[in-house]
């Protein structure tokens, strides 16, 4: 599915520019079973979607501004080499994050979004990171950091998917469907990330 409507600068989501997944749908099916992710996550990451699509903006800025920048060895992979602020690679990528949100509980989980996992995970490493925004940070984010990062994306969404006014019953069946595909992206990436330098540690 192409996404003409949406106008995010690098965003290249059903793009032919999106190089095809190292995994398969098959690879995909299995990871659900593996999680136990079913029909009922599906539905209820849609619910997820509706409460979260006005608090998008809301959200990155939080991990972002309030959680990466205050953390020395993760704010510089959003920085110049030299340490100083680049505002407009951190703008851009974090429009595309937002857009992530919604791709995560609305997109269906077919090849565009195979291709597009692979895509947003080569963009951590040395083989694509910096190049969408044309900038010169760091290399690459190291794989470890990714996952570590996975308790805070994990542990704040509880908060912003209680926002309607669902009870609290649904907005755990939410979270535990978020908590499923964020587990399926983080194996996709995985596969991704093996073999490139940024799946080790930072010298
Ligand atoms: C589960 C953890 C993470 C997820 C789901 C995630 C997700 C994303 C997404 C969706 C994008 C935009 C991709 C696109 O271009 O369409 C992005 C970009 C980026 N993320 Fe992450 N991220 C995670 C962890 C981290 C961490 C820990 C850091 C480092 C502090 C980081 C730094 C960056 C940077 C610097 C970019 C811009 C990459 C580029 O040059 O294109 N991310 N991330």
């Amino acid at each position: 599915m192409n996404s003409p409507a949406i106008n995010i600068p690098g965003y290249t989501y059903g793009t032919a520019e999106v190089a095809p997944s190292p995994s398969t749908l098959a690879d995909l099916e299995r990871l659900k079973v593996s999680t136990g992710f079913t029909k009922e996550d599906e539905h209820f990451l849609r619910m997820a979607g509706d409460v979260l699509q006005a608090q998008v903006e809301t959200i990155v800025n939080h991990w972002r501004a309030n959680i990466i920048a205050g953390i020395p060895h993760l704010a510089r992979h959003s920085r110049n080499l030299d340490g100083t602020p680049a505002p407009d690679y951190l703008a851009r990528s974090n429009q595309r994050f937002q857009q992530w949100i919604r791709d995560t509980c609305l997109r269906p989980y077919d090849q565009d979004w195979l291709n597009y996992q692979h895509e947003i995970a080569l963009r951590h490493t040395r083989l694509k990171k910096n190049q969408t925004d044309g900038v010169s940070s760091t290399p690459y984010v190291p794989y470890g950091d990714i996952i570590a990062f996975v308790a805070v994306l994990n542990g704040s969404m509880r908060t912003y998917l209680a926002a309607h006014d669902h009870d609290a019953a649904d907005v755990s069946r939410m979270h535990n469907a978020w908590c499923k595909s964020i587990h399926i992206q983080m194996a996709l990436w995985a596969g991704s990330y093996m073999g490139t330098e940024a799946a080790g540690k930072e010298s």
